[in-house]
């Protein structure tokens, strides 16, 4: 049986590209510049991307026999799924296999805006700390962390919080069924807004969620009250974000995904001293990337054998 031609976009453990190649002709375009990518793209029937790679319809007309695209993350916003749906291309992604990394990782965020520890490294860092003492930040005890997208991520951030004495309030499309098992409450976004003192933010980015929080949002939110992204940047207006911060309406935030990306590091809202971003990191352990990697390949394999894909987000055409 001939084998199929997979295209690796995005670089991955090369134990996971081997795994490939033992089931189907391999080309690994991650070190090659984009405008490389056309040649390999012309024969492949699978591609593995990131989520930092666009998948639009120029992708799509550069990948004509293009069955099935592989993304190396949950979160899909990248690709454009009418147009893979149009075309009748496989989507999958790597659901379920990043949760406990990115929690750890949101809640670390959480105790460093909480904590205001974005001014403790700039005091020790400008020498400030010399002859200055640093606003000091707030307890978690006692205090009301609001979750925006309360989803499996969101249940492994509130068992973390609760450790350190947190109340746990939630917004979703709509409430769960298990409040009195999860310890955390619902409540409608605007009350979310008006209650905690630090907000996490764990929406995928889509129409509906591109921009909530702006000018209008970060009025309504305590001026103490500090911000959490962890979703996707665009789901927070930036420029809103500085206005709120120079204009005192919310304390401080810590970033894991900004607008754009990378961000520029010479911006006002990089410099700011109650702001921390990280480089969009939250998955970003060996182990978990190789899972991470590992499912994404599962996923080409299983489609090059006939078999069902792991972890779907778009059924194909056969
Ligand atoms: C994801 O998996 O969506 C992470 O944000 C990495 O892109």
């Amino acid at each position: 049986m001939e084998r199929g031609h997979l295209v690796v976009a995005t670089r991955i453990p090369d134990a996971v590209v081997e795994r490939l190649r033992a089931h189907a002709d391999v080309t690994d375009v991650s070190d090659r510049p984009r405008d490389e990518w056309p040649g390999p793209l012309a024969t492949a029937l699978g591609v593995l991307v990131s989520s930092n790679i666009p998948i639009d319809a120029a992708f799509l007309d550069a990948a004509p026999q293009l069955r099935i695209v592989a993304t190396w993350s949950v979160g899909y916003d990248n690709v454009d799924v009418a147009a893979l749906a149009a075309r009748g291309i496989i989507l999958t992604n790597t659901s379920g296999s990043l949760v406990e990394a990115v929690a750890d990782l949101t809640y670390a965020l959480v105790i460093f805006a909480v904590r205001n520890l974005a001014a403790g490294l700039s005091y020790v860092r400008s020498g400030r700390w010399m002859h200055e003492q640093m606003p000091f930040g707030h307890d978690l005890e006692g205090s009301t962390l609001g979750i925006v997208g309360f989803g499996q991520i969101g249940l492994a951030v509130a068992k973390r919080a609760q450790v350190s004495g947190m109340r746990v309030v939630y917004t979703n499309r709509n409430p769960r069924a298990d409040d009195a098992a999860t310890g955390a409450s619902y409540r409608p976004f605007d009350a979310l807004l008006a209650e905690a003192d630090c907000i996490v933010l764990l929406v995928p980015l889509t129409d509906e969620t591109r921009g909530m929080f702006g000018d209008d949002t970060f009025a309504r939110m305590k001026p103490a009250a500090t911000l959490v992204n962890v979703a996707r940047g665009a789901v927070v207006d930036t420029d809103a974000l500085l206005r709120a911060l120079e204009q005192k309406k919310i304390a401080g935030a810590a970033l894991d995904v900004t607008d754009p990306e990378p961000f520029p590091p010479d911006h006002p809202l990089a410099l700011h001293e109650n702001v921390v971003i990280v480089p969009h990191v939250g998955s970003a352990t060996v182990e978990t990337r190789a899972r991470m990697a590992m499912l994404a390949a599962e996923n080409l394999i299983a489609f090059v054998e006939g078999r069902t894909v792991p972890t779907p987000v778009l059924a194909g055409r056969d």
